[in-house]
């Protein structure tokens, strides 16, 4: 059974910014933004050396780390410089203007 949670609004979310919403009884928060015309929702803690992503910046539709620069491509969710690391795309629900994603 999957854990769906509400992140935000819709209209919270700016194509091209990186933002990091908290979400209660999580421990990391989660980010939501566009890749291309997609919305997507990933995990807000790099994979590598769990830095804060929001911090990072995006390079089209690939997010990259400011701790060491990785990039991981938010189409795929695939590192693009290790390929043993990937970050999680949680599935989106938009019911109205609320975001919902689905943790587990
Ligand atoms: S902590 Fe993100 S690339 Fe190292």
């Amino acid at each position: 059974m999957a854990l769906r949670v509400r992140v935000c609004r819709l209209a919270d979310v700016v194509p091209g910014e990186l933002r990091a919403f908290t979400v209660a009884g999580v421990t990391w928060p989660v980010i939501v933004t566009y890749a291309e015309a997609e919305l997507v929702a990933v995990p807000g803690v790099c994979p590598h050396e769990d830095v804060a992503l929001a911090d990072g910046y995006l390079e089209g539709t690939e997010l990259v780390c400011k701790g060491h620069g990785y990039g991981f491509d938010l189409t795929t969710g695939t590192c693009t410089h290790d390929k043993t690391l990937s970050l999680r795309r949680y599935p989106i629900t938009v019911v109205g203007d609320e975001v919902f994603v689905d943790l587990l």
